[in-house]
C-alpha cells in the first residue's frame, strides 16, 4: 500500500492508503482525529472541511495522494480546550452549536476567511457559509460567532 507523509497540524505524519483514499477517511481513521465529520461524502454539505495551505477544502472528496507537501490543518490544530482559536471561544459565546456536526466546517471554513479578511460583513460572513449546511438551523448564531471572532 502507498506510504504517504502529511503535513498535519504542524507535525510530520506518516500513512498508508490506497492513492484515493479520501483525506477524510485517513485523518478519521490513522490520524484518530474527530474534528473533521463525515456528512454527505460527496462534497456538498461542508462537515468534513480542514484547511489546506490556508484554503478550506472538503476532505470527503480529495484524495490522500493529491496532498503531497501541502499543509494540512484540521480542528485540532486551531486550538484546543485550554488554548481555543479565537473562533472557537466565539462559538462558545455565541452558543452557536446545537447538535453540534457540521460546526467543525462552519469553523473551518470561517477560519480560511478570516486569514483572508479579518473583518468580514455580515454579508461577507453569509457568502462564506453559504454552502455549509446545518439542519438545526443554528445559522443566525453562527454567523453572529464569526462576526464576534473578526472584531
Ligand atoms: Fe464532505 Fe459533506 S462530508 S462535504
Amino acid at each position: 500500500m502507498p506510504h504517504y507523509e502529511l503535513a498535519l497540524n504542524g507535525e510530520r505524519v506518516a500513512v498508508e492508503a490506497d492513492e484515493d483514499t479520501p483525506l477524510l477517511y485517513v485523518l478519521r481513521g490513522a490520524c484518530g482525529l474527530r474534528g473533521p465529520k463525515f456528512g454527505c461524502g460527496l462534497g456538498q454539505c461542508g462537515a468534513c472541511t480542514v484547511l489546506l495551505d490556508g484554503d478550506a477544502v472538503r476532505s470527503c472528496v480529495l484524495p490522500v495522494s493529491a496532498i503531497g507537501a501541502l499543509k494540512v490543518v484540521t480542528l485540532e490544530g486551531l486550538g484546543n480546550p485550554r488554548q481555543p482559536h479565537p473562533l472557537q471561544q466565539a462559538f462558545i459565546d455565541e452558543q452557536a452549536v446545537q447538535c453540534g456536526y457540521c460546526i467543525n466546517g462552519m469553523v473551518m471554513t470561517a477560519a480560511a476567511l478570516l486569514a483572508r479578511t479579518p473583518r468580514p460583513t455580515e454579508a461577507q460572513v453569509c457568502a462564506a457559509l453559504e454552502n455549509n449546511l446545518c439542519r438545526c438551523g443554528t445559522h443566525t448564531r453562527i454567523v453572529k460567532a464569526v462576526l464576534r471572532a473578526g472584531s
